[in-house]
């Protein structure tokens, strides 16, 4: 549906979402649910289909030609790296339409919690946890031998599904292809980070990913020895401040 579609929709149909800063978006029943740097998410009903719909703004501080070919740019990658996800065997939300015009991607929304949610809450089973984090390890491993980096692995970025605890991958947005060791192991180091912030009293989980990530990827050698070395550098820089 192209914008102009949409809109015309929208005037006739008192329960679209109109946003009059931002082109009318077909999502019934909506709601902001995360308003970040680069994009505002929203989740409700498109075609009678739980979804969730992502619209990237512009930047004012940016030149208004760069600033629309960049955000065209994450938009096309974000779609392409999902689907090459797929393909990969890696779980990540439908695409259910895309209007370029609008800068918006309506995916199929998933229920469930993010990974981030499931380790704070305490709630999970050691042998539940375990399962987790050494399918974050496979999934990881899976996108890097097929040539996807994902570019902001965060725990927020991770959601498991509620009906069969299924991990499903998110926000491709800064996602890019490379097979170098170096960017796998910047991506790895990423999510060490994450963990590292937000899941401290949970223990050493990291190492669980990283056992898994090691077991389920053919080029774990390269890619984990340039990992300690990107560590090694994040330590020093850490200690210099
Ligand atoms: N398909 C989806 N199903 C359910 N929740 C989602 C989906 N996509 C995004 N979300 C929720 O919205 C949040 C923000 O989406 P995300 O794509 O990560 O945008 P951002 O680039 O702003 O981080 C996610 O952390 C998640 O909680
Ligand atoms: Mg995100």
């Amino acid at each position: 549906m192209t914008t102009s579609h949409a809109a015309e929709e929208a005037s006739t149909s008192e329960s679209h979402y109109v946003d009059h800063e931002n082109p009318i978006i077909g999502l019934h029943n909506c709601k902001l649910i995360q308003q970040g740097a680069e994009a505002r998410v929203w989740e409700g009903v498109y075609l009678g289909k739980p979804a969730v719909l992502k619209q990237r703004f512009s930047k004012r501080y940016r030149h208004p030609s760069l600033d629309a070919r960049l955000t065209q740019t994450r938009l096309k990658q974000e779609v392409r790296s999902m689907l090459r996800a797929r393909k990969l065997g890696v779980l990540t939300p439908c695409v259910l339409c895309v209007e370029h015009e609008a800068s918006t991607i309506y995916f199929e929304r998933v229920e469930g919690v993010s990974v981030k949610q499931a380790l704070s809450s305490g709630a999970l089973q050691p042998a539940a946890q375990l399962e987790l984090l050494r399918a974050i390890g496979s999934a990881i491993a899976a996108l890097h031998d097929g040539g996807v980096i994902h570019g902001d692995l965060t725990t927020s970025n991770l959601l498991v599904r509620a009906a069969d605890n299924a991990l499903v991958v998110i926000d491709f947005g800064l996602s890019s292809n490379s097979s170098i060791a170096e960017d796998k192991a910047v991506d790895l180091y990423v999510l060490e980070r994450a963990f590292t912030s937000a899941h401290a009293s949970c223990g050493p989980l990291f190492e669980d990913v990283l056992a898994s990530y090691r077991q389920h990827s053919r080029l774990w050698c390269p890619t984990l020895n340039k990992f300690a070395e990107v560590r090694m550098r994040g330590r020093k820089r850490a200690m210099v401040g």
